[in-house]
């Protein structure tokens, strides 16, 4: 096995395993879960902005026997209302699964506290990391390319014909026409100048 794929391998089991065991957040940190004070009123809201929660992560209270964890919907939260709340816990040690992307809001049921701000909305998201897939096996060869059994495009042969040296039987040329008016006999000389041209230019155009 090669030392890349072994370390893909590794990667991708740990990559797994921190999936399935998902990431603890101590709500609060340090500070855990009190009622704030009076300058810090928003504690929660700054704390849980910090972080980027996903499902598969857990939530971690921390809190004195006196306080409490209460899961209740969004009205109960905007209104610090504990009637309906669908979830309690007592036991100042509480860790609390984030099982799916949701909205989640906890208040305290401690008297008091809620309205003074010890309340957390918790947007969890969806799993960061896809199930891993499973690795293909090992001796998969490489995808074989079909023969090539195209054979190269054939070019008709072109005979070309030798340049055929004829002999180029160029015309008489042509003589242009006379725009001269037809000599007449009595002018002996025009007749002549006009046949000296035409000779002129026959020599020319051989
Ligand atoms: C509690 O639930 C009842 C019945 O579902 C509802 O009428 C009431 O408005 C709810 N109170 C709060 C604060 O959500
Ligand atoms: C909570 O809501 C219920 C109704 O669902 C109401 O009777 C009760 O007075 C509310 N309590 C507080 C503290 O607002």
């Amino acid at each position: 096995m090669k030392r890349g794929r072994l370390t893909a391998l590794c990667l991708a089991l740990s990559l797994a395993a921190s999936v399935a065991a998902g990431e603890q957040f101590k709500v609060g940190d340090e500070e855990g879960w009190r009622e704030p004070d009076p300058a810090h009123a928003d504690m929660y809201a700054l704390w849980a902005g910090r972080t980027t929660f996903r499902a598969g992560d857990s939530l971690y209270f921390e809190y004195s026997s006196e306080d409490s964890v209460l899961l209740v919907d969004k009205r109960g939260y905007y209104h610090c209302n504990t009637t309906n709340a669908t979830a309690a816990f007592h036991d100042g040690k509480t860790l609390f699964p984030l099982p799916a992307a949701a909205l989640l809001y906890f208040i305290s049921g401690a008297s008091g506290h809620c309205p003074h701000g010890q309340r957390l909305i918790i947007d969890v998201l969806p799993p960061a990391v896809a199930p891993v897939p499973s690795l293909p096996p090992m001796a998969a060869p490489p995808p074989s390319l079909p023969p090539v059994e195209a054979p190269p495009p054939s070019f008709p042969p072109v005979e070309t014909p030798p340049p055929s040296l004829q002999l180029v039987e160029t015309p008489p040329p042509s003589l242009p026409p006379v725009a001269a008016p037809l000599p007449s006999a009595a002018d002996p000389r025009p007749v002549a100048a006009g046949l000296a041209s035409l000779v002129m230019m026959a020599v020319a155009s051989l």
